[in-house]
């Protein structure tokens, strides 16, 4: 056989790699698996002291590769370990190292284990830890929007419709939108990282260990909640990962329409906020810029965390039962997916509380453009005239105001008296704020709707911290 690393079974020793050097390279992943080093040390330490409680090896061995094993994470963690590229993975690596270190004994470790349940294992605590750095951060940035909006409950903004001004609503009724999708995103990253919580240890290669070995000694050690129930299926699917990628993709879309709506709202065009100084770049030629690359950026890298999720899904589309070196391909769009949201999160809940928001500027603009037409038909319905008929005897109110260039508040009650006797002079003050205020619905934008929403976000977002 020519590959005798690329299968366990034939693989006299760690060491023993007959490979072409070309081979070698090509199927390495040291450099970038040795992040798993915490995770394959823990658990290597669990299956050891399994090992050794179940009289499969003897204690003095299992103490040994134990106390080895913490020494050489000292080593990764101090930056003294010696990385040989010539090993292939960080299994190989930790194992060679710590033959090097405790002798014989370690040759005993890989008893009762293959890499396919070894490294089906440290993807899943990696997973499984992610998903809790990920739903951390995601509190954070939620309590970033909510003190933003707490500290701008009163600001006034145009809801849009199609990009067009609809209807007046809260600023703070907008953030709190974000405050629910980011919600459900962390639903999203729980429920990933059950899915990752079981263990595969004692699935050996594919099809289980010939030894008594004692799974949920290992998964309790681990903090794994359960043990996988079939051998085949923990050592070949990558399914975990899949849900990882797909909450994160869903979250970084929610993050880029945030970030479009930043980028948006500090153009000149709309004017609402500014962006602070210390999270705007200048430009090179035009010294009055103040770009929005933050929100540029992350709006940009959701197209690399969604390729992600495509890499993953392609990768395990074709494989055959059970393990396949296609496997490996695991863990680079996974690292960079991680490497991507964690500082999004964090540069976005570090930015969004410092943006200056410019009252004056948006609540004007919440009063154009006619934001108030359907307040107008409303209006009528109360008088009794049906929504079908209000809405076509306001439209013509609206093109008439618009071809004597005037704003629904220019307009007289002679004027507005014009288009429906039913109009009295109350309906001269309409404006934003009682538009706003009229909304008075669960879920809706009324002031006092709003304030409750923000308290109870904050006891939600405290709940759970
Ligand atoms: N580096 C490998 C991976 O990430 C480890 C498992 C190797 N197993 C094997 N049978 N070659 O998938």
């Amino acid at each position: 056989m020519a590959a005798p690393m690329a299968d366990d079974s034939s693989a006299k020793s760690p060491t023993a790699s007959g490979l072409d050097r070309r081979a070698l390279k090509y199927s390495a992943s040291i450099a970038y698996d040795r992040r798993l080093y915490r995770d394959d040390i823990a658990g290597s330490i669990a299956h050891a002291r399994m090992l050794g409680k179940q009289a499969i090896i003897s204690t003095e061995d299992a103490d040994s590769i134990v106390r080895g094993l913490e020494d050489i994470r000292r080593e990764i963690e101090s930056d003294t370990f010696p990385w040989r590229e010539e090993l292939e993975d960080v299994h190989l690596n930790i194992e060679v190292r710590l033959r090097e270190k405790i002798g014989d004994a370690a040759a005993r470790l890989h008893t009762a284990r293959s890499r396919n349940d070894q490294v089906a294992t440290d993807m899943r605590l990696f997973v499984m830890q992610a998903c809790e750095d990920t739903v951390a951060g995601t509190r954070a940035l939620q309590s970033a929007l909510l003190q933003l909006a707490e500290a701008n409950r009163d600001v006034v903004v145009p809801g849009y419709t199609h990009l067009q001004r609809a209807q007046p609503v809260l600023l703070a009724h907008h953030l709190l939108a974000y405050f629910e999708m980011l919600d459900r995103d962390v639903r999203r990253f729980t429920v990933a990282r059950e899915n990752a919580d079981e263990l595969p240890l004692g699935s050996g290669a594919l099809a289980g260990v010939p030894y008594d070995i004692d799974r949920d000694f290992v998964a309790k050690e681990l903090g794994f909640s359960r043990v996988s129930r079939n051998s085949i299926d923990a050592v070949s699917d990558r399914d975990f990962v899949i849900d990882f990628h797909a909450a994160a993709a869903t979250i970084m879309m929610h993050l880029s329409r945030l970030c479009e709506d930043i980028i948006v709202w500090s153009s000149a065009e709309f004017g609402f906020l500014k962006l602070p100084p210390q999270f705007a770049t200048g430009s090179s030629i035009m010294p009055q810029k103040r770009n929005p690359d933050i929100a540029e950026l992350a709006r940009g890298r959701t197209g690399r965390v969604y390729g992600n999720l495509i890499a993953i899904l392609t990768t395990l589309k074709g494989l055959p039962l059970a393990y396949n070196r296609d496997l490996q391909e695991d863990k680079e769009p996974l690292f960079d997916t991680v490497d991507t949201l964690l500082p999004t999160l964090e540069v976005l809940a570090a930015m969004i509380p410092a943006l200056q928001i410019d009252a004056a500027k948006s609540e004007e603009a919440a009063a154009g453009s006619y934001t108030l037409a359907t307040d107008v038909a409303d209006y009528l319905v109360r008088k009794g005239m049906p929504f079908r008929d209000a809405h076509q005897a306001v439209t013509k109110l609206v093109a008439s105001a618009q071809d004597s260039g005037k704003g629904l508040h220019e307009l007289t009650l002679a004027d507005f008296r014009a288009c429906s006797p039913l109009f009295e002079d109350d309906i001269l003050s309409l404006d934003v704020r009682s538009s706003i205020a009229a909304r008075d619905v669960p879920g809706g934008t009324a002031p006092n709707r709003v304030e409750a929403a923000l308290a109870e976000a904050r006891k939600r977002l405290e709940g759970q911290s």
